[in-house]
């Protein structure tokens, strides 16, 4: 049977792209969502990958997911932690509210939902886990300390679980997307968008197809030799 992936975040955006390319190099795709019943509904519709609802900064619910996914459509071989979040802020206005909500979205959920699948992916000795940083976890970005950090504790986390992986042929590796033209980006004030495209040697930005190509390309199954790595793609934005 084709191996079953899930995507947080899997029906907007970069998610969206990922999971439709998932689907097309030959998975089953499950994709997560968050609040928007109506997105995810025409997003089944259109591409006939089912959602499933949960908060992926809730360590219950995402364990309470992953177990109804793996009843109803058996062990996730596959996990693509997507989800994430920005609460953009220079550091005199960032709240401890606006800190909590980015660290526990974008990072706290890469726990929760690892921590989910990590006994099945290791008693079957076999597991693809990519992890979306963000060249800002790499740069650093004015406005957000807190989407940094996470980010930044990603590409941490990866590589430290992918030392855990290896023995069990679980490989965990990371993208660090650039600015991709998604409703993310697009809610970037245009001038300081202008400024960041003005900084990207390509000209562009990123398609969220660009970012889904490396994802089904490191959950190959013939990309066993490649763990801990994280690969930037960011339009040479920044060569890290
Ligand atoms: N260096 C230092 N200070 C700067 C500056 C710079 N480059 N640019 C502006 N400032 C200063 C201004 O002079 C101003 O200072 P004064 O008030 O003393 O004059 C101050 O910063 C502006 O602060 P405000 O809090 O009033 O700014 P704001 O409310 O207008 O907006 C912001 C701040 C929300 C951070 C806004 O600039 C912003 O959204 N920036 C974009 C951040 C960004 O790139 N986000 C990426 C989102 S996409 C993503 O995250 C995906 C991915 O992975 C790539």
């Amino acid at each position: 049977m084709a191996r079953l992936a899930m995507v947080t975040g899997g029906q907007r955006g970069i998610g969206a792209a990922i999971s439709e390319g998932l689907k097309a190099a030959g998975r089953r795709v499950i994709a997560s969502y968050a609040g928007n019943d109506a997105a995810a509904a025409e997003f089944t519709e259109r591409t006939g990958i089912p959602c499933i609802k949960f908060d992926v900064s809730d360590f219950d619910a995402c364990l309470a997911a992953v177990a109804k996914v793996q009843e109803e459509h058996g062990p996730i071989e596959i996990l693509v932690n997507n989800a994430g979040i920005t609460r953009d802020a220079m550091m005199r206005k960032l709240t401890r509210q606006m800190w909590d909500d980015v660290i526990d979205t974008n990072l706290g959920s890469c726990y929760n939902m690892c921590k989910a699948v990590w006994d099945n992916m290791s008693a079957a000795k076999f597991g693809r886990i990519v992890n979306i940083g963000s060249v800002n976890g790499q740069a650093g970005q004015l406005g957000q300390v807190n989407y940094a950090a996470a980010k930044s504790g990603i590409h941490g986390f990866t590589k430290a679980l992918a030392q855990e992986g290896a023995r069990n042929q679980i490989t965990v590796n990371a993208i660090a997307p650039g600015y991709v033209d998604t409703e993310m980006v697009r809610a970037v004030p245009a001038d300081v968008l202008e400024k960041i495209i003005a900084r990207i040697p390509r000209g562009r930005l990123g398609t969220a197809q660009d970012i889904a190509r490396g994802v089904v390309f490191l959950t190959a199954d013939e990309a066993d030799f490649i763990t801990g790595s994280t690969l930037s793609i960011n339009g040479g934005q920044h060569m890290y």
